[in-house]
Order: structure tokens, then sequence, then C-alpha cells
């Protein structure tokens, strides 16, 4: 998913990285163009792109991480669940040539619905015969920060320093942040507590409904 709405900022974020020596994007399109752009960024990742199943296995070889946000994003009115029939084919056979080409690395699935992704990860491992559970990972980063922003917002506090656990799924009610565990101690009345609580458990539909159909941020 390389080339992709979440794809592209996410390539460039690696190729920042000074942890990151070799970066390989795929896509089904437009990653020969997307790798081009980023290898003439001047920082020590070599950049390469891979095009179509044929060159999945070589892009895969040799791989320590790979993550993984291929697949369609939610329109309006969309729950994550409506991605299912989709992603869920991407993700199996995706995950499958990760078992096959790079079966130690760790995997960190973008694609949602994650709560059915990750469950779907972990049985393609098994079928291989390479499964472990420490190293496949759903990305649910967003729900972090955005409790982390919305409490700062309401206490007016400094957002780097306000740390919220969230545990849980990655939509809605099974997105749990412990607003009574954050540092710093914050405290709200119960009627704020459960408004906050419902933001951030669907502050994702707030984006895709601001979006209107032209991206995802979910
Ligand atoms: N976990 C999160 O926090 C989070 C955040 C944002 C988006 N998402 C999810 O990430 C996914 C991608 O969102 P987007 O906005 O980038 O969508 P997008 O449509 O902009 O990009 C999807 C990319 O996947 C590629 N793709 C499709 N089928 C593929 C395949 N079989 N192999 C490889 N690549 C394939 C497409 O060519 C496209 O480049 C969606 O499922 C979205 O819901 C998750």
């Amino acid at each position: 998913g390389a080339s992709g709405g979440i794809g592209q900022p996410l390539s460039l974020l690696l190729k920042n990285s000074p942890l990151v020596s070799r970066l390989t994007l795929y896509d089904i399109a437009h990653t020969p163009g997307v790798a081009a752009d980023l290898s003439h960024i001047e920082t020590r990742a070599t950049v390469k792109g891979y095009l179509g199943p044929e060159q999945l296995p070589d892009c895969l070889k040799g791989c320590d991480l790979v993550v993984i946000p291929a697949g369609v994003p939610r329109k309006p009115g969309m729950t994550r669940d409506d991605l299912f029939n989709t992603n869920a084919t991407i993700v199996a056979n995706l995950t499958a040539a990760c078992a096959q080409n790079c079966p130690e690395a760790m995997i960190c699935i973008i694609a949602n619905p994650v709560n059915s992704t990750i469950p779907i990860t972990s049985e393609v491992f098994k079928k291989h015969g390479v499964y472990n559970p420490n190293k496949i990972f759903g990305v649910t980063t967003l729900d972090v920060v955005r409790a982390n922003a919305f409490v700062a917002e309401l206490k007016g506090l400094d957002p780097a320093r306000v740390n919220v656990p969230v545990i849980g799924g990655h939509a809605g009610k099974t997105i749990i942040p412990l607003i009574s565990q954050c540092t710093p101690k914050v405290e709200f009345p119960q009627d704020q507590l459960t408004t906050l609580t419902g933001r951030i458990q669907e502050a994702g539909t707030e984006v895709v409904k601001a979006k209107a159909g032209a991206g995802s941020a979910t």
C-alpha cells in the first residue's frame, strides 16, 4: 500500500528515519514514481519500488519490519467493518507472502478493520507454521495520540507531556482510553468524561466525515 493516502506519507517518514537502512516500497500501482521521488532525499536509507504480485517476494526478502496500509479506506457513513470483505483478502494475500519470504519479520497491520485483520494475519502465520504472537501488531497509535490531544486541549496542558494509555481494539467501543491512568493525573466530571471517551472512540469517524469522501484517516 506504499502509494496510498497513508502509504506515501508513511514512506516519507520512514525514509527520514535514521533507524532505517533499506526501504522497499510495494503496491499494485505507482511505486516506481514514489520510490524515485523519495530516493532523492539525503538520508541513509536506500529506496526501491516494487510493482505487482510477481515482484512481491523480492520486495519482502530480508525485511526486518513490514508495515501494511494496503486496502480500501472508509467513505462517510461506513464503519470499519464495511471494509472487511475487500481488505481481508488483501491482507491475507500480503501476509501469506510475508510468512513465506520474511517469516521472522515484525508485521504491523494498518489496514482496517484492524480488529479483524490481526486475527487473519495470525491465522495465516499459523497455517505456514511460523506464528510468533510477539511479532504481529495492529497499528492503533492513532487512538493514543487522539486521547492525548483531546485531554491536553480540555485541560490546557502541553500535549507532548500528556500520556493516556488506550487498550482494547481499534473500532468504536472496543477503543478503551484509560483516562484514570493518564499522566499527569487529570480529573473530569462524569458527563465530560463520557463525552470525551465517546469522542476518542469516534474520532476517526469525525475525520472521515470532515474529509467527505476525499481521504481516510482512521
Ligand atoms: N490503523 C489505523 O490507524 C489506520 C489509519 C488510517 C487508515 N487506515 C486504513 O489503511 C487502509 C489504507 O487507507 P488509505 O487512506 O491509504 O487508502 P488509499 O486507497 O489511499 O490507499 C490504499 C493503497 O493500497 C493499495 N492496494 C490495494 N490493493 C493492494 C494489494 N493487493 N497489494 C498492495 N497494495 C494494494 C492501493 O493501490 C493504494 O495505493 C484503509 O484500510 C484504512 O482504513 C488505518
